[in-house]
């Protein structure tokens, strides 16, 4: 008596629900059947006081019944859906361009380093990149830093206690692409014209330092090289990633790898050069560069009698910095696309 009950209500349900012709009949149809107080919500909930076996007998058509009802909603749903009154309301111009989603962009030091990476293949250097963690040797010993020496103090170096070699020391995480120079001679003879664009660790954050850095470093290697070839390709640089009228000017300075060795300055972007805030004199600082210490030369098995070299080494966010007027190196690292998306 109940499963012809049951059978009659989804029949009734299926043939009302294939003639409704909107989604609010549907609706209807639906409480009417599926709702709280609907037909067969309520044969549903008396299921559980029936006797067992009847129970499991009529449970089983119920429920059958309840999922044929709700896939005729579904699909009938879906039909209205598609009535050519409704497309025709709701026309769309398939033909329209569309909304574009929003598209993002390299990190500017990634433009910057492929920008410094083109201006130096353009004179026939080759980029490199070498380890980002280092043994001791090629960032400091093999550049005349023995263990203990106070110059080491200037890197603020962060070590990996862990690992030692007797050969090579102790492992740092590399604090300048220095230790590319030793790397290079390793891997080539000269001539060498080598670009090491690589990142590098100090312990020091500021506004104008930061503990994850890059730095870029040339290595030139060949027979004559002195240092007015040394002055020249700063100047070609200034002006190549600058602009047209900057100028460099180099100051002694001291680094054990290179001798002589010096800092590189460029002229202020801000003022040109009159002197202002920004740089007081007209001067800002780019990095160190020096002619390459014979002992390196030597450690690596290269004759200085034969061979002389010069290397410098910049910061990748300092050029960065210098050519936008960008006052603080943490907003290249903070990820806050109301900055980013300025360039
Ligand atoms: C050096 O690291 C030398 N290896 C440079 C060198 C290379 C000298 C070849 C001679 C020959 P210095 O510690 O001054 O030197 O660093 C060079 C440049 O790296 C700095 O002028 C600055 O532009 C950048 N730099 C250094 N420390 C940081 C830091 N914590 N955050 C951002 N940039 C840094």
């Amino acid at each position: 008596m109940e499963i012809k009950r049951i059978q009659n209500l989804k029949n009734q349900a299926i043939s009302r629900i294939l003639e409704a012709k909107t989604e609010a009949e549907l609706e209807n149809l639906r409480i009417s059947f599926l709702g709280r107080k609907g037909e067969l919500t309520q044969i549903l909930k008396k299921i559980p006081s029936l006797p067992e076996v009847k129970r499991i007998e009529v449970g089983k058509i119920a429920n059958e019944a309840k999922r044929a009802v709700e896939e005729a909603i579904s699909r009938r749903s879906s039909a209205i859906s598609l009535q050519p009154e409704k497309l025709e309301k709701e026309w769309i111009d398939v033909t329209a361009p569309g909304k574009k989603p929003p598209q993002g962009h390299f990190h500017l030091v990634t433009y910057a380093i492929r920008e410094i990476t083109a201006i130096f293949e353009k004179i026939g250097y080759t980029r490199v990149r070498y380890p980002e963690v280092e043994w001791d040797w090629y960032a400091f010993s093999g550049l005349n830093m023995p263990e203990n020496h106070p110059a080491r103090d200037e890197w603020e170096t962060i070590y990996i206690e862990e690992l030692r070699s007797k050969k090579y020391g102790n492992v740092v995480l590399t604090p300048h692409t220095s230790s590319g120079q030793l790397r290079e001679m390793e891997r080539r003879k000269p001539p060498i014209r080598m670009l090491n664009i690589a990142k590098c660790y100090r312990r020091q954050s500021d506004v104008s330092h930061a503990p994850m850095f890059y730095q870029f470093e040339t290595l030139v290697i060949d027979k004559g090289i002195n240092i007015t070839h040394l002055k020249g390709t700063l100047d070609y640089f200034a002006q190549q990633y600058f602009g047209p009228d900057r100028k460099t000017r180099i100051r002694p300075f001291h680094f054990q790898f290179t001798e002589p060795s010096f800092e590189v300055d460029v002229t202020c972007i801000v003022c040109g050069g009159k002197g202002c805030k920004v740089c007081r004199g007209g001067w800002l600082e780019l990095g160190g560069a020096g002619m390459v210490h014979p002992q390196v030369l030597k450690n690596e098995g290269i004759d200085p009698e034969k061979y002389t070299g010069f290397a410098s080494g910049f910061g990748v966010e300092r050029v960065l910095m210098m050519k936008y007027g960008i006052d603080d190196i943490r907003l290249l690292f903070s990820g806050d696309l109301r900055f980013l998306n300025q360039f």
